[in-house]
């Protein structure tokens, strides 16, 4: 359970360019269903009540971003992200207002526009001192690869998951572990993997499947499918 004395910010990565999307914009600013992914993403963490602000890193050259109406919400603060996506969340980390180091932070992907408020309040109510990420456990059996895609060996399965956002961490220690991540030069995907560097164990709360990274082309469709069925859900 998030400590009921603790403020609780929100803080999005999205200063990344969308290599793999392979569209003219960054993947973040494509429209579904008459959005862009970012105001999908956006208007569902900002419907977390508990949330006290929002911090969405983008990139030096973004222009789309300040175009939006949902970049003058009360809640949102706009700042400045890095060259990879731990160093937009460092930077976030630094632009969020007066935070204490004992306050917490959701750090969610801006490319996942369809995630839940129920799979938030799950991860807040879930989370033990050490943290917690949305996670799922695989359903197909794992295989561990050299670098000639030769199978080395098979993992077991029970103890394998899929890491989603968001993740929820206090932001003194997660700004001193993506700190320590980059001075050591360990390349860190997600916030968790920074946390377990300093030997955290963080929980491991189960999402849903349609919190999808929207990373491919053939993603979209399919997010546009899980935003349509929830709304009808709803
Ligand atoms: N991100 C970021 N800063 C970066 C790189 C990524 O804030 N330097 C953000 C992205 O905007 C995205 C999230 O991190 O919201 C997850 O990254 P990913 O899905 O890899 O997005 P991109 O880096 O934009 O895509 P690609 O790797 O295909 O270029
Ligand atoms: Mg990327």
């Amino acid at each position: 359970m998030l400590p009921a004395d603790a403020r609780l910010f929100g803080l999005i990565p999205a200063a990344g360019h969308g290599a793999r999307m392979g569209a003219p914009l960054p993947k973040q600013y494509l429209s579904l269903h008459g959005r862009t992914l970012a105001e999908h993403t956006v208007s569902r963490l900002l419907a977390c009540s508990r949330l006290d602000s929002l911090v969405v890193a983008i990139a030096d050259s973004d222009h789309w971003w300040p175009a939006l109406p949902v970049s003058r919400q009360r809640r949102v603060i706009t700042a400045t992200g890095g060259d990879t996506r731990a160093d937009s969340v460092l930077r976030g980390l630094n632009a969020l207002p007066d935070a204490r180091d004992s306050d917490w932070v959701l750090v969610h992907d801006m490319a996942r526009p369809c995630v839940r408020l129920s799979d938030i309040d799950k991860l807040l109510r879930e989370t033990g001192e050490q943290g917690a990420i949305l996670a799922l456990p695989v359903t197909d059996t794992i295989k561990q690869a050299d670098d000639h895609s030769r199978i080395q060996a098979t993992l077991p399965r029970s103890q394998v998951w899929r890491a989603l956002t968001p993740q929820l961490f206090p932001v003194g220690p997660l700004r001193l572990a993506l700190t320590q991540a980059h001075e050591r030069g360990i390349e860190i995907t997600d916030e968790a993997s920074a946390m377990e560097a300093q030997g955290w164990h963080p929980a491991l709360v189960t999402g849903s499947a349609d919190n999808i990274k929207v990373t491919w082309p053939s993603d979209l469709p399919l997010a546009g499918f899980y935003l349509r069925a929830q709304q009808e859900e709803a």
